[in-house]
């Protein structure tokens, strides 16, 4: 359970022991001071107490466990944690409609992807107590991909794209701005991205193979293509390469690449089931090392 936890909210045994120790002594602080308010008020309906009982608590909650959190160094998960359930309750989605105006230093994140968006969905997942970076949008090029059942359970915005405006009208940049996404991540996207979005998000759109490039990549090198050509060449380790995109398949600089091992006995099946594995454990980590780094570097500059 614990290491579930550790997994979960991506902190080491120390922190997650000062974690639950904050919620134990936030919690206890929070029901001493209910109890004294109620008894200050001093309510004599039992279900009446019950009721602003469990309101006060309601209340005080919050600022009984970020007060809590700050001596045991856990503030910035508390915020977080604080800032998550805020908005389940207020019933918003992670992501940044048009309406709601990013901050100057809100990344906005466009997932573009025309599978069953395993990826996306760790992507959104790993993003959704950071309030500094948002999923903003999905665009995607096929309707009834698995990818827009999950963008509507997290209440993403999608975008559905046509191949002639793409490739020969504006690329639906306009449409980008609106959300004003800083960063494009694809995803399983199958397309190769035209010139005119390359431009308008330079060093700015991150691909993720399922291979070891430069080997098995370029047109026609996707998903299970990938798998079978990897095993009938014998191949003894394969893996992920996350990237820059250029204007060339699966060519630009690599931000890192992960291998495993490939068996006598594996078939293309369970060989992308071990590269999905790494996938989801490495591409939403590798996204927000490449923002945060950026971020800081434009500090620097500033
Ligand atoms: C992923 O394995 C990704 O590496 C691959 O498509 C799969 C999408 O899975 N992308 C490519 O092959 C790009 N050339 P998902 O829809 O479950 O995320």
């Amino acid at each position: 359970m614990f290491e579930k936890l550790q997994r979960k909210w991506k902190v080491n045994g120390l922190d997650l022991l000062l974690i639950l120790t904050t919620f134990a002594l936030g919690g206890s602080i929070c029901g001493y001071v209910s109890r004294r308010i109620i008894g200050f008020i001093g309510v004599e309906n039992e279900i009446a107490s019950i009721v602003i009982y469990i309101i006060i608590l309601t209340i005080t909650w919050p600022p009984c466990v970020i007060l809590t959190s700050i001596p045991l160094g856990q503030y910035k998960f508390f915020k977080k944690y604080i800032f998550k359930i805020f908005n389940r309750f207020r019933g918003k989605s992670i992501a940044a409609t048009p309406e709601k105006i990013a901050t100057k230093e809100t990344t906005n994140l466009a997932i573009f992807a025309s599978g069953a968006g395993s990826n996306a969905k760790k992507i959104i997942e790993h993003f959704e107590s950071n309030p500094d970076i948002r999923i903003a949008l999905i665009i995607c090029n096929k309707p009834g991909a698995g990818v827009l059942d999950i963008a509507k359970k997290y209440k993403i915005d999608t975008l559905i794209i046509e191949r002639e405006r793409f490739f020969k009208g504006d690329a639906y940049i306009n449409e980008l701005k609106k959300y004003r996404v800083n960063k494009i991540i694809l995803a399983g996207f199958l397309w190769k991205v035209p010139t005119a979005l390359l431009n308008e998000w330079p060093s700015s759109i991150i691909n993720i193979h399922p291979a070891l490039l430069p080997k098995y990549g370029g047109k026609g090198m996707y998903g299970q293509y990938v798998h079978e050509a990897v095993i009938a060449n014998n191949e003894k380790e394969s893996g992920i390469s996350i990237h820059y995109v250029d204007e060339i398949y699966d060519n630009g600089a690599i931000i890192l690449q992960e291998k495993c091992e490939v068996t006598e006995t594996d078939t293309p099946e369970t060989l992308a089931k071990k590269i999905h594995e790494l996938e989801h454990r490495y591409y939403p980590i590798t996204i927000e090392r490449v923002i945060n780094a950026k971020n800081s570097l434009n500090k620097t500059v500033e």
